[in-house]
């Protein structure tokens, strides 16, 4: 047992000791930009260019929410042109060069919480192994389009691909199916994935169980007494 304590805290210490990754991307194409700071994974921050500011997306349970120092948003417009200057140069030199198109490599579709019918939930379309960014990601309600979904800015993969997330507030209502459907450059067609209510609610388990557990634990008591019966009355005989 002690040998088996000894083994737990070592992983324990080896996992306690990984590494943060920080990053911080400047990026651009013809018609799209991005700048965004991230930590392990998560954004951290990023420029809307449309808002014209610096956005902290930053769940609730964060102590201290943070902000970067004044000109940032700045500083990060001032990139995209030096970043679009440098793209220009690099076209005009490689000419004739194919672009790399990779089409989505996971389209999943999933709740944030476990689902109780009647009760808010949010729904997410998780779209990773992309190139280039962004996608498109299209939400229906039993075949409706539907809107006020968001989307977060491309998050760069280790191999050089991209993830993004939509998400869409909804109640989950038993019979209500939902979809999410990506488009991408390098898909034809879009990838959908749909999301059944009712197949993927926590259903009722109903009288079942009671029930097995009911007639299980009567046939069991039945033995016991049929056994003591005939102990008895073997005894008895003797
Ligand atoms: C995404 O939607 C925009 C606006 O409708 C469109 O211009 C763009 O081509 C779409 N992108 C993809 C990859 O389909």
């Amino acid at each position: 047992m002690k040998e088996l304590l000894l083994f737990l805290s070592c992983v324990l210490c080896v996992s306690a000791d990984v590494l943060h990754e920080d990053i911080a991307v400047d990026a651009c194409s013809a018609s799209d930009g991005e700048k965004m700071f991230g930590l392990d994974g998560e954004e951290k921050a990023y420029a809307d260019f449309n808002k014209q500011e610096m956005i902290y997306p930053q769940p609730p349970f964060v102590i201290n929410p943070f902000h970067y120092r004044e000109g940032t948003y700045e500083a990060a417009v001032a990139n995209q042109q030096v970043c679009k200057q440098n793209l220009k140069i690099r076209r005009d030199a490689m000419k004739d060069i194919p672009l790399e198109h990779d089409a989505p490599s996971g389209v999943t579709i999933y709740t944030r919480d476990e689902v109780e019918f009647g009760e808010k939930n949010t729904l997410i379309c998780h779209v990773t192994g992309f190139y280039p960014a962004p996608v498109n990601v299209s939400w229906t309600k039993n075949e409706q389009k539907i809107t006020g979904s968001s989307i977060n800015i491309p998050y760069p993969n280790k191999d050089g691909t991209f993830t993004q997330i939509s998400r869409l507030q909804f109640t989950p209502q038993l019979g209500d199916i939902y979809s999410c459907a990506v488009q991408h450059l390098a898909l034809t067609e879009p990838e959908t994935r749909l999301y059944d209510v009712e197949a993927s609610g926590q259903s009722d388990p109903g009288v079942g169980p009671a029930a097995f557990c009911g007639v299980g634990l009567t046939v069991g008591l039945l033995g016991v007494a049929a056994g003591t019966f005939f102990l008895i009355k073997g005894n008895e005989c003797s």
